[in-house]
């Protein structure tokens, strides 16, 4: 199938049931040997390697030129496969070469800045700056084959849900909201930008209104925010939406299309999603995208009220001063680490004060094996003390207990981090097993102390929940709203909600996010004049695609999964973006530019 005027086979393909056959094949040499009257090349495409053999006795003038190859110079070869004496099981053609009858060059190659091997000698900035040979390694070739496949069968399951995908423009218009815009300045409207869509998420609700009633699209997105592992300026969603809906269909559609992925690609069948609501979340494992791998939900022994289920005090008025000072003091339990030695303990504490965590302190608590119990707290705390803790920890012989005491959110903030180290230290967080979950509702908004205003958590058109819609003016930080996010394994895979459709409640949650009747026309008009020709109720997700490939692949980076990806600075080094325009191309766009102050 793959046959084409240069060859007939490819480097893959090649087994014993085709010995004796004359074949042609194209690649790049990874590797030669020359061991005097024999010379073997070890020929990489696409596809796999081939072994070569060139025989000094039989084919002089082929030995002769094979020899003279360097790395990853490109040739044609001519040829008998051949049995192998000296088979190697451990490649699909490692029980065949070919016996070379000709060869061509077809391009030589200076010798590559990096080995390209599966554990190349080159670092992540040269590899970056020669990416086109970086993509000739396999495991960055089987991580695009992955996101190949992926996109395939994402494209299966909705096409046959009915989705159909439509392409939304990439010049739009820059709204305040959300993360900063990278701007491309208009040479027809002088003084004028566009900017590069973070999302198409107001014109997929237009494409509701026009009727398409479902819609998707794998496209590229643009933020210009700070970058991390999983973070990049541009990034890929497989964003959707559909007209009348509420929240538990569009769940089942995607919670389907994820099932689907994990059946086709990864052939695991993943269990019914858990719902879990943002509050449970931020209480048992202070995250709102939480790793469900493994289990170590918080204790709270001592609770800010009020705590719907029960609030308890089991630490204060034993005279220590942070337990007794803390609105929370909440700790988890690591199951079979009682025995953790001095210097061990003294790690956990310096992790939870460096400033990236914040916390002032560790307190432990050792179950030992032999049924005592010891703390770094049994100047303050009886043995009676300790032994409730235990228990309300559910702690057995063997385990320990870290507690964390200070202000709630922060506390939460660092018990959450603490927690993921423990999964870490524990081997808990094997990335080829899956543990998915939905958190629903959200605040729908929160509040900007720097700003003194309120934003939209998820984004404006977000509905909140209407049973809340009346603390609107009384109590907004308390509003539900109608949305969800799929986490899978701690990262927030995709997120979306069910939105606002009426002209009238757009304009009231604008109204609370400080935007004045005009502003909300200037920017948003067009949204809010559609919602008045007949607009369905519609809710959607996006999944960030990236993500969901690191994941699929078990790794942490999504740059990986990213044919040309940005560095951790925004620049693609191997074209040397971005870079300064000349002063004539400035002119054109009428930009000044002072560089300095
Ligand atoms: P949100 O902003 O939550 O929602 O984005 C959806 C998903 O996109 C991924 N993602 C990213 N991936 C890589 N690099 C980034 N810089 C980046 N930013 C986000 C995340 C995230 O869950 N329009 C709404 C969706 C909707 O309401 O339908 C939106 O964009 O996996």
């Amino acid at each position: 199938m793959l046959q084409t005027q240069l060859r007939t086979h490819t480097c893959g393909e090649l087994t014993l049931s085709q010995v004796n056959a004359n074949v042609t094949l194209c690649g790049w040499v990874q590797r030669s040997r020359d061991l005097g009257g024999m010379t073997f090349i070890d020929l990489r495409d696409r596809y796999g390697i081939t072994q070569l053999t060139f025989n000094m006795e039989s084919h002089k003038e082929q030995c002769e030129k094979a020899r003279k190859l360097g790395r990853e110079f490109v040739i044609q070869v001519k040829g008998k496969v051949t049995e192998r004496s000296n088979k190697n099981l451990k490649i699909p053609t490692g029980e065949i070469e070919l016996v070379v009858e000709f060869i061509e060059l077809l391009n030589a190659s200076l010798n590559p800045p990096f080995t390209i091997e599966d554990n190349t000698d080159g670092g992540e900035e040269l590899r970056m700056k020669y990416r086109y040979l970086d993509l000739r390694r396999e495991p960055v070739r089987k991580a695009l084959e992955l996101r190949h496949k992926l996109a395939l069968e994402v494209r299966q399951y909705l096409d046959k849900q009915k989705f159909l995908e439509v392409e939304t423009p990439v010049l739009i218009k820059s709204t305040p909201e959300g993360a900063r815009d990278f701007v491309v300045p208009s040479r027809m409207n002088a003084g004028e930008f566009y900017a590069l869509p973070q999302s198409p998420q107001t014109f997929k609700q237009l494409l509701m209104v026009g009727g398409f009633d479902r819609y998707f699209q794998i496209v590229k997105c643009f933020r210009d925010e700070d970058l991390r592992a999983d973070r990049q300026p541009e990034f890929t969603q497989i964003d959707c939406e559909m007209c009348f809906v509420e929240r538990k269909d569009v769940l089942q559609v995607f919670e389907g299309m994820v099932r689907h992925l994990f059946r086709s690609v990864k052939n695991v069948d993943i269990p019914a999603l858990p719902h879990i609501t943002y509050a449970d979340a931020m209480r048992n494992y202070g995250n709102d995208k939480p790793d469900t791998r493994f289990d170590m939900k918080f204790v709270e022994l001592k609770s800010p009220a009020p705590n719907p289920e029960k609030t308890i005090d089991t630490v204060s008025g034993k005279n220590f001063k942070i337990f007794d000072t803390s609105p929370l003091v909440a700790g988890i339990c690591a199951e079979g680490c009682g025995e953790y030695t001095r210097k061990q303990l003294d790690e956990l504490t310096e992790f939870v004060k460096r400033p990236q965590i914040g916390a002032s302190g560790l307190v432990y608590v050792r179950c030992m094996n032999d049924g005592s119990i010891k703390s770094s707290v049994d100047k303050f705390y009886s043995a009676d003390d300790l032994k409730k803790w235990a228990e309300a920890f559910d702690a057995k012989p063997g385990d320990l207990i870290l507690l964390l005491a200070g202000e709630t959110n922060k506390t939460r903030k660092a018990l959450s981090e603490l927690r993921l180290e423990m999964g870490t230290r524990m081997g808990l967080r094997d990335p080829n097993t899956f543990s998915c979950l939905w958190v629903v509702d959200f605040p729908l908004l929160e509040w900007n102390e720097e700003q003194q205003r309120w934003y939209a958590m998820h984004h404006p058109f977000t509905a909140p929940n209407p049973e809340d819609m009346h603390l609107l003016e009384t109590d907004p930080g308390s509003i539900r709203a109608n949305t969800y996010d799929m986490v899978i394994n701690g990262v927030e895979i995709g997120g979306g909600s069910i939105r606002i459709h009426d002209k009238q409640a757009q304009a009231q949650v604008f109204k609370r996010l400080g935007f004045t009747d005009q502003q909300a026309q200037e920017q948003f008009g067009f949204l809010m004049n559609a919602f008045q020709y007949g607009a369905p109720p519609h809710g959607g997700i996006a999944f960030g695609f990236d993500r969901l490939c690191s994941l699929f692949g078990g790794a942490d980076i999504i740059r990986d999964y990213i044919a040309f990806p940005k560095n951790n600075s925004g620049r693609d080094v191997m074209i040397d973006a971005p870079s300064v325009l000349d002063d004539k191309q400035l002119e054109e766009l009428s930009i000044k530019v002072s560089l300095g102050s």
